[in-house]
């Protein structure tokens, strides 16, 4: 984090700085700085206190005191944007994290990815259908996923949208969180409102079953579940990817009470498997600000690298600052991820380690479908769970790209979805997601895992 003594830092210091995978096609770079301009006066989405609470829970996940569950979409997008799927997102983290706590008796740290994760980096940086090539789509705060002329040139324009559809998205999540929606003696009612042809369904019955009786008998003993913050409401904390820098850049404000610098357009940001360079913009911008830093360790990342980000982006070694979040692919996990645990320990780093275990499993169909299987997924999950305890280290936290939607775009899971299903509801804009079932399942599998651990 910049320290007083930091003059070199501030919040555009990363424009001297090489940057991956932001666009510099704007036909009109004069409107792009304007619209950066205008952001820089807009409110700030989210407060220093909820970003310094977020490290503190963050902190106790990388001591084992708690666990990080952090997922959403790959990408938002304009289109999709509609309260069911806020809700439907929001409620199939819930009942995740339900089902996670009790598993694991011990707290959940809720992050969406959501309320900001619009910008993507992309493979290549132009796309050719049938002879004509045009940009690469990169995500809406950038331009259009449409493959016409227009609508790929990035318009900044998009930007102020972005942030209006993130400001109205956290809008709706904190009145869920504190409204009364997210009670837990409303545990069944997440349930009743849920797919019926679930096959989770049952599975979660009984456990708001016994979450029920356990409430009951509290009440029977004098707990008054409204007068208790942590049954009436929950702490739900957003993230996205700090890729986009100028807009990471508009929202970053001193905190009047510290005198610090924030981020507010989310609680947590994350730095990219592709943008980690030490030398980087995107390492640049996030050594500065004091929001919880993720960082996606991939197959590419050399252990020695690791430590030398952590240098440069955590200097005081604080619990609660970094999370590596590795995403190795389920086949090289094993070899992968012991090398760099080894090293951070050894380093004494305080990290807390979490798994997402969804963009190193991603496949092609021969239908031409961008699909992850079900037990790839997890057998990544259970590798990792695997070599944490194997070299000591705690498994801090699991990041997924799910929905609460219904989809067919990852295979497997109860529902057995098959190649031939994809087609039926493939609506994400970028990577396959979880449907809310497979999500779920996921939870629960997790969850049998920690009891497991406890009772040995
Ligand atoms: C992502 O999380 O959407 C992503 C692009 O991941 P990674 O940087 O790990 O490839
Ligand atoms: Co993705």
């Amino acid at each position: 984090m910049a320290k007083d003594a930091d003059i070199d830092w501030k919040p555009d210091s990363w424009r001297a700085r090489p940057a991956r995978h932001i666009p510099e096609d704007y036909p009109d770079p004069a409107a792009l700085a304007s619209a950066e301009t205008e952001l820089a006066t807009y409110p700030p989405l989210v407060f220093a206190g909820e970003v310094r609470r977020l490290r503190e829970s963050l902190a106790q996940a990388s001591r084992g005191e708690a666990f990080l569950l952090q997922g959403g979409d790959c990408a938002e997008s304009f289109k999709e944007f509609h309260p069911n799927n806020i809700r439907d997102t929001f409620r199939v983290l819930l009942q995740m994290a339900v089902a996670l706590t009790f598993g694991a008796a011990m707290p959940v740290v809720k992050v969406g990815r959501i309320a900001g994760q619009f910008a993507k980096p992309r493979s290549a940086p132009t796309e050719t259908r049938d002879g004509v090539t045009l940009p690469s789509y990169r995500g809406d705060n950038i331009n259009a996923s449409e493959f016409e002329p227009g609508l790929r040139t990035p318009d900044p324009q998009r930007l102020l949208k972005a942030y209006g559809q993130a400001a109205a998205t956290l809008n709706l999540i904190r009145a869920f969180a504190s409204g009364g929606y997210a009670d837990l003696r409303n545990v069944h009612r997440w349930n009743l409102e849920f797919v019926h042809d679930n096959p989770q369904e049952d599975r979660y019955r009984t456990l708001a079953d016994k979450i029920s009786e356990a409430m009951d008998f509290m009440e029977a003993c004098g707990v008054d579940g409204s007068e208790v913050r942590a049954i009436r409401e929950v702490d739900f904390y957003t993230s996205h990817e700090a890729l986009l820098l100028g807009y990471e850049t508009a929202m970053t404000r001193v905190d009047s009470t510290t005198g610090r610098w924030y981020d507010t357009s989310a609680h947590m940001v994350w730095i990219g498997d592709r943008t980690r360079q030490p030398d980087g913009a995107h390492v640049e911008f996030c050594r500065g600000v004091e929001n919880p830093i993720g960082l996606k360790c991939g197959p590419s990342l050399d252990p020695d690298e690791l430590i030398k980000l952590l240098e440069i982006l955590d200097p005081g070694n604080d619990a609660g600052r970094i999370v590596l979040i590795a995403r190795f692919g389920a086949d090289k996990a094993a070899a992968g991820l012991p090398p760099l645990i080894r090293k951070v320990q050894q380093a004494d780093r305080q990290v807390v380690w979490s798994c997402d275990p969804m963009h190193g499993n991603t496949i092609k169909t021969e239908g031409g479908f961008k699909t992850r299987r079900f037990d790839a997924i997890l057998s990544e999950v259970r590798t990792f769970f695997d070599v944490c305890r194997a070299e000591g280290a705690n498994p801090g936290g699991v990041h997924f790209e799910m929905t609460g939607q219904n989809v067919t775009e990852c295979l497997g899971g109860v529902q057995e979805i098959s190649e031939a299903d994809l087609s039926s509801r493939y609506h994400t804009h970028c990577d396959p997601r979880l449907n809310a079932s497979q999500a779920l399942e996921l939870a629960f599998i997790l969850a049998d895992r920690f009891k497991e651990v406890r009772s040995i």
